[in-house]
């Protein structure tokens, strides 16, 4: 910038001729007119109204003219400026709106289109089974016991009365943790959570124990070697076969529906005297299948009743090996399996699925929570 003029003399300024401001005007309106997009014009802008830009130099020059000029000078770049700034902001308008129509065309959504629904899991419907069952026993005031999956070989045989040289020792085939001799083994029964329980609780009890448990079988369409109990355990004073009864009634109920019942057959367990095996009234057919060849039962095999699980009076050798008193206190128990369960409560065919985790089989079942 020249700085003020003190001397009054007239000075030529060349970018303040008319000529001058008018090439740099209509240079401007010419970039903006041309600048295809929004980046063209924000470099055009930079380059025509910027700092550096000729208009604002110019306008800069003004003050180094003596004052008769500078009126003139500065209505010239006065307009020069305004008319660049319109051209500008008119420019910047039409590219604005061209831009948003550019994208509003680019990004439309098609809501009519399929989209990739993720896809929701399910819980296992042994989870749901144990669930329910919880459920039943605690509305009638149970508690939920729980005890470990690598058991006490005390615990799981000898505590409930199995002989170390008793034959039903060997009804059950057994994983033994090493080293040999270790004293533990992969519980084979839910049943060692009677103990447990008894070990650790005063009477009155009452507990339901759903859990996983272990035998040496050959994974096929009815065997797995990992698979699921539930065991039921009551001691308190005068408990008789008739409260074992009335409550696996009470059970079958709950679970299959009204009008079904129990029925006890006799059986052996070492921990129960007596013992018997639970079957439970056909839930299909309840019975009519009987001897009725014209209406059979896919369900029970038209037996009418279905074998669901152990049960008896806990026996007092039990009761004594776990410190409760036999001349006060007597007891029930019962267990079942839930794979068996859900096999034909729910026509499920091949134990395999319940294994295999594909969620297509547990979605089956319902999202129930
Ligand atoms: N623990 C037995 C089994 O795995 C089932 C059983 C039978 C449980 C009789 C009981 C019972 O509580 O009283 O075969």
């Amino acid at each position: 910038m020249s700085g003020p003029n003190k001397n009054y003399d007239p000075v030529e300024v060349t970018p303040l001729h008319a000529d001058e401001v008018d090439r740099t005007r209509d240079e401007a309106l010419e970039a903006f007119r041309a600048a295809p997009d929004l980046a063209a014009l924000q470099e055009a802008k930079v380059a025509h109204l910027g700092e550096r830009s000729p208009i604002a130099l110019a306008n800069r020059e003004i003050g180094a003219l003596p004052p008769q000029g500078r009126k003139e000078a500065g209505q010239r770049i006065g307009s020069a400026r305004k008319a660049i700034n319109e051209a500008y902001a008119s420019r910047l308008a039409v590219l604005e709106a061209e831009h948003e129509q550019r994208m509003l065309a680019t990004e439309q959504v098609d809501v009519t289109l399929p989209w990739p629904a993720p896809q929701l899991g399910a819980r296992h419907p042994l989870s749901l089974i144990s669930e329910q069952i919880a459920d039943v026993f605690t509305a009638l005031g149970w508690d939920v016991a729980e005890g470990p999956e690598v058991e006490a070989e005390w615990l799981n045989f000898d505590a409930l009365n199995f002989q170390p040289d008793h034959p039903a020792r060997q009804m059950q085939d057994t994983f033994f943790v090493e080293p040999a001799g270790s004293g533990t083994v992969l519980r084979t029964h839910t049943s060692p959570v009677q103990a447990r329980s008894m070990l650790t609780r005063k009477p009155p009890i009452y507990v339901i124990c759903p859990g996983r448990v272990f035998r040496t079988d050959e994974l096929d369409a009815t065997h797995t070697p990992v698979f699921h109990q539930v065991e039921g355990l009551v001691v308190d004073e005068g408990i008789t076969l008739a409260h074992l009864k009335g409550t696996l009634d009470h059970f079958v109920v709950s679970m299959f529906g009204e009008g079904l019942q129990a029925r006890l057959r006799p059986n052996f367990f070492p921990f129960t005297e007596p013992s018997a095996e639970v079957d439970l009234l056909c839930f299909v057919c309840r019975g009519d299948s009987v001897g009725n060849p014209d209406r059979p039962c896919r369900t029970c095999g038209s037996e009418g009743w279905i074998e669901w699980g152990g049960c008896g009076v806990v026996n007092p050798r039990v009761l004594q090996a776990c410190g409760i008193d036999p001349e006060r206190y007597s007891g029930f128990a019962f267990g079942m399996g839930l794979e068996r369960t859900l096999m034909f409560r729910n026509g499920v065919q091949d134990m395999r699925d319940m294994v295999e985790g594909d969620v297509r089989f547990s979605r089956q079942f319902g999202m129930e929570i």
